[in-house]
């Protein structure tokens, strides 16, 4: 299959490190709700070695790739998801001292990527080209919805998730790009979608269920009512990418069919970046 290379030229796939410190993180620091909290929390705590994963499905076909230009962006792409599990690593350091408990998270997802590595290359880099358009759609969502942080979010905090979601888009094609030049089959990507994504979402609600039970914080009636309306309200995330995540299961689907590369490159000028 011919190599894909339908990055938009104004898109160039830079590593960036922010070096963010988090000093002065308030313990619920989305909107003063525990619940939408404990759910970023979650979130952050499955990057780092979600994010090795992404990393360590790609280097499997590495090698196979000729092309200079696809070599370079998958180096690029490394390196940005190897900075993205180093900054919230420092993130999560902060949290737990705050006390959410995001190393029994850490634990867990580490645990299930020990059974995900058993399975095939293929399996593996189809798993993260799906969870790859998941993590593009939520960059998108908050590149749209600042405000989903809160009206005043800590200013670090929202550095942190609008760099990473700057930077999602960036290389939102690579992992897509590379499977089609290397795997290329259509019918093992959409199955696998079907699979990691009720999986990802089912560990998503455990991990917040978990970190707000050790906090003793699950009977928060107008957090749980606030966080329902956020996800899947008329203006909540899960229903702003629903139309989106169906594209995927289209044969001619491509990352870049949804071009927001302007958007993400108003953000890069924002925060300095
Ligand atoms: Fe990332
Ligand atoms: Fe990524």
């Amino acid at each position: 299959m011919a190599i894909t290379l339908s990055t938009p030229k104004n898109v160039t796939i830079i590593p960036r490190q922010p070096n963010l410190t988090f000093n002065d993180l308030p313990r619920t620091f989305i909107k003063g709700n525990p619940v939408l909290t404990a759910l970023f929390c979650s979130l952050s705590a499955v990057f780092p070695p979600g994010e090795r994963q992404f990393i360590n499905s790609v280097r499997y076909y590495q090698d196979q790739v000729t092309d200079p230009e696809m070599k370079k962006r998958i180096r690029a792409f490394i390196g940005q998801e190897a900075h993205h599990g180093n900054q919230h690593e420092v993130f999560n350091e902060k949290i737990q001292a705050l006390g959410w408990r995001v190393d029994l998270v850490e634990r867990q997802t580490t645990f299930f990527n020990k059974f995900i590595k058993r399975f095939s290359p293929q399996r593996q880099l189809a798993q993260t080209v799906a969870l790859e358009h998941l993590t593009a759609l939520f960059a998108d969502f908050l590149m749209n919805n600042p405000n989903f942080l809160g009206d005043k979010p800590n200013q670090e905090l929202k550095t942190l998730f609008l760099w990473h979601a700057i930077e999602e888009t960036e290389h939102k094609a690579v992992a897509y790009d590379l499977y089609q030049q290397v795997v290329g089959d259509d019918k093992l990507r959409t199955r696998e979608m079907k699979v990691i994504l009720p999986f990802f979402m089912g560990h998503m609600i455990e991990s917040t269920w978990l970190l707000l039970h050790k906090n003793k914080e699950l009977s928060d009636r107008s957090g749980w009512k606030e966080a329902w309306q956020q996800l899947v309200g008329k203006d909540g995330i899960f229903t702003g990418i629903k139309g989106e995540l169906q594209d995927y299961f289209s044969a001619d689907f491509h990352p870049w069919q949804q071009d927001n590369s302007k958007l993400a490159n108003e953000w890069l000028g924002e925060l300095a970046l």
